[in-house]
C-alpha cells in the first residue's frame, strides 16, 4: 500500500480550516473513493481530477484508491479541493517531491483539460494557511494577486496542474499545451467617486447624513421621486472613514466569498456600499444558496453602508431578516446541507415615498397609503435614530444655495466626532453612539436637557424608545460640535431629525 498528501483549506462561512487530503492505495478492484463528508462538488471533483491527470499524460492508480479528507466532521464543499486531490493521488507514487507536497496548501479547481481554475474565498483561506503554519500555497494564476495580499504567505501560482507536479518530482507527459487562462473579471473598484459637493441644497439632509456618518446611526429619508435620495444616500460611504486593517481583511474576505472582489487594488480600504434591490432574492439579501451558504448584501455591506432604496417594496419577510444583523452584527444561515455566519455590521439607510404612486399629484387610496407607511414601522425602523424629509430642490433653493461643502471636510468633521465618542466609550463594548444603549444614555441624562424631554414624555410627544433615540443622535451632535455633554441645543436638533414621522 502507498500513501499521498496534500493540504487544502476548507472554508466554511468566514472560518478557514487547513484540511488533510490522503489518497490510500490498496489492493482490490481499481476504483477511486473519495470519502470525508464531501458533497456534490466534490463528488464531481473525481470526473475532473481523472480529465485533468489524462492532460497531463498520468492516469489514475490501476488499484483501489481512497482519498479521505480530514477533518471529517468539517463541511466541505466547492471545488478547491480538486488540486489538493490530484497532487496527493500522484504523490502517492513514491515521487521524490512528495514531502513538499505534503506541506504546501493547494487551493484550486481543475479543468478536464488540466488548467488550474481560481476560486472564490482565496484570501480567507490564505489567512487560515498562513496562520495555522503553512506558509507555501498553491493557487490559480488567476488567484495570485489575492493570495499575495497575504502577508507571510509564500504562492506559487500556476495555470496548469502539469507545472506543480513537475515540482513535486511526478514524471508528466511531454509538450503539454494549454490555452492561458482569461483573467477574472475586471469589478471596478469600490472606491466611490461621488462626492457631498455634488449635491445641491438640501441642507437639512447632507446636516442629517454628517450627524448618521458621526454616530454610525441608521438613517430614513422620506420623500418625493427625484428629491435626491438616492443621491444622498450613495455619498454617505464618502463620510465615513477607512476601515481599520482587520475590518479590512474581513471584509475583502466576504467580498472574496461572494465573487465581488478584484484583488488589483489590494485590500478594501473604504466602507463598502450595497443596494439591493427590492425584487432580488431573499439568498441575494441576507445570504443562502444551495451548499454551504453564501454572503447576501447584509454580509457585502459589512462595515460598510445597507441601501434599501424604495424600502416599503421589500417583502416584509426580507426586512424582518434584517433583525438578526441589526441587533447581532451577523448573520446565521442554516441550511439543511450546511450552516454558516457571516458577520453583517452595516449602517443601514432606508428610502422611501410619500406613497406607493411617489406623491405628486397622489391617487393612492388612504388604506394604500396606510399600508405603504405600515411597512416602515415595526421593530425595524425602531432601530432608525434619524429620519428626514427630503423635499424636491426648487429653484429658488437652488439660487439660495451657495455652498458645496465636499466630502473631505465634512469627514473631516465626522472623524473628529468619532474619535471624541471612541474615547468617551474606550471602557465599554461599543465605540459609535448608534450602538449605545438605552441603559447608558438615561443614566447619562443629567443636567439642562432633562426637563425638556421628561415634558415631551409625559405630553405624549415622545416615547421611552423616542427618548434613547434623540438622545443617541444628541450625543453625534455634541461630539461634532466638540462638547463634553449634551446641551439643549444639541437635543433641540437631535429633535428636528425625526422628522415629524410620529413617535413611533
Ligand atoms: N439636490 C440635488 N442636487 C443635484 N442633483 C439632484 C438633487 N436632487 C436630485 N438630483 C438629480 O435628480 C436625479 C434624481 O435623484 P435621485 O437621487 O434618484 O432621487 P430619488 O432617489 O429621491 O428619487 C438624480 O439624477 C440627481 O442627479
Ligand atoms: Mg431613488
Ligand atoms: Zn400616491
Amino acid at each position: 500500500m502507498s500513501l499521498g498528501r496534500a493540504l487544502a483549506v476548507g472554508l466554511v462561512g468566514l472560518s478557514a480550516e487547513i484540511v488533510e487530503v490522503e489518497a490510500h492505495l490498496g489492493k482490490g478492484v481499481p476504483a477511486l473513493f473519495l470519502v470525508g463528508l464531501p458533497d456534490a462538488a466534490l463528488g464531481e471533483a473525481r470526473e475532473r481530477v481523472r480529465g485533468a491527470l489524462e492532460a497531463c499524460g498520468l492516469e489514475l492508480p490501476k488499484q483501489r484508491t481512497v482519498v479521505n479528507l480530514s477533518p471529517a466532521d468539517l463541511r466541505k464543499n466547492g471545488s478547491g479541493f480538486d488540486l489538493a486531490i490530484a497532487v496527493a493521488l500522484m504523490c502517492a507514487e513514491n515521487a521524490d517531491g512528495a514531502w513538499r507536497a505534503r506541506r504546501a496548501v493547494h487551493i484550486g479547481e481543475l479543468g478536464l483539460d488540466g488548467r488550474v481554475r481560481p476560486v472564490r474565498g482565496v484570501l480567507p483561506m490564505v489567512v487560515a494557511a498562513v496562520a495555522a503554519g503553512h506558509r507555501d500555497v498553491v493557487v490559480s494564476a488567476a488567484n495570485e494577486r489575492e493570495a499575495a495580499l497575504v502577508p507571510g504567505a509564500h504562492v506559487h501560482a500556476i495555470e496548469h496542474l502539469s507545472e506543480i507536479l513537475r515540482v513535486y518530482g511526478v514524471e508528466v507527459g511531454e509538450g503539454i499545451e494549454w490555452e492561458p487562462l482569461a483573467l477574472p473579471d475586471q469589478l471596478g473598484s469600490t472606491e466611490s467617486t461621488e462626492d457631498l459637493a455634488d449635491v445641491i441644497g438640501q441642507p437639512e439632509a447632507r446636516r442629517a447624513l454628517e450627524v448618521a456618518a458621526a454616530g454610525g446611526h441608521h438613517l430614513l429619508m422620506m420623500g418625493p421621486p427625484g428629491a435626491g435620495k438616492t443621491m444622498l444616500a450613495r455619498r454617505l460611504p464618502t463620510l465615513l472613514p477607512d476601515l481599520s486593517d482587520p475590518d479590512a481583511v474581513q471584509v475583502t474576505s466576504i467580498h472574496s466569498i461572494a465573487g465581488r472582489f478584484a484583488p488589483d487594488g489590494g485590500l478594501i480600504r473604504r466602507p463598502p456600499f450595497e443596494a439591493p434591490h427590492h425584487t432580488a432574492s431573499r439568498a441575494a439579501i441576507v445570504g443562502g444558496g444551495s451548499g454551504v451558504p453564501m454572503p447576501g448584501s447584509v454580509s457585502i455591506a459589512h462595515r460598510g453602508v445597507l441601501f434599501l432604496d424604495e424600502a416599503p417594496e421589500f417583502p416584509a419577510a426580507v426586512l424582518e431578516t434584517l433583525r438578526q444583523p441589526l441587533e447581532g452584527g451577523e448573520i446565521h444561515l442554516h441550511r439543511a446541507t450546511a450552516s454558516a455566519r457571516y458577520p453583517a455590521r452595516f449602517q443601514m439607510i432606508l428610502a422611501a415615498n410619500p406613497c406607493p404612486c411617489g406623491g405628486a399629484k397622489c391617487r393612492c387610496a388612504p388604506m394604500d397609503v396606510r399600508r405603504y407607511r405600515t411597512k416602515l414601522s415595526g421593530p425595524l425602523v425602531d432601530r432608525v435614530d434619524i429620519r428626514i424629509h427630503v423635499p424636491r430642490v426648487t429653484r429658488a433653493m437652488r439660487a439660495l444655495d451657495e455652498r458645496h461643502e465636499g466630502s473631505i471636510a465634512v469627514a473631516a468633521r465626522v472623524a473628529e466626532a468619532r474619535a471624541r465618542a471612541a474615547a468617551r466609550f474606550a471602557e465599554l463594548p461599543w465605540s459609535v453612539n448608534g450602538d449605545a444603549p438605552g441603559s447608558w444614555l438615561r443614566r447619562a441624562l443629567v443636567g439642562e436637557v432633562r426637563a425638556p424631554l421628561e415634558r415631551a414624555v409625559d405630553e405624549g410627544r415622545l416615547s421611552m424608545r423616542g427618548v434613547d433615540r434623540v438622545l443617541r443622535v444628541a450625543w453625534s451632535i455634541a461630539d461634532l460640535r466638540g462638547d463634553d455633554a449634551l446641551t439643549i441645543g444639541a437635543v433641540g436638533e437631535a429633535l428636528s431629525l425625526r422628522g415629524g414621522e410620529g413617535d413611533a
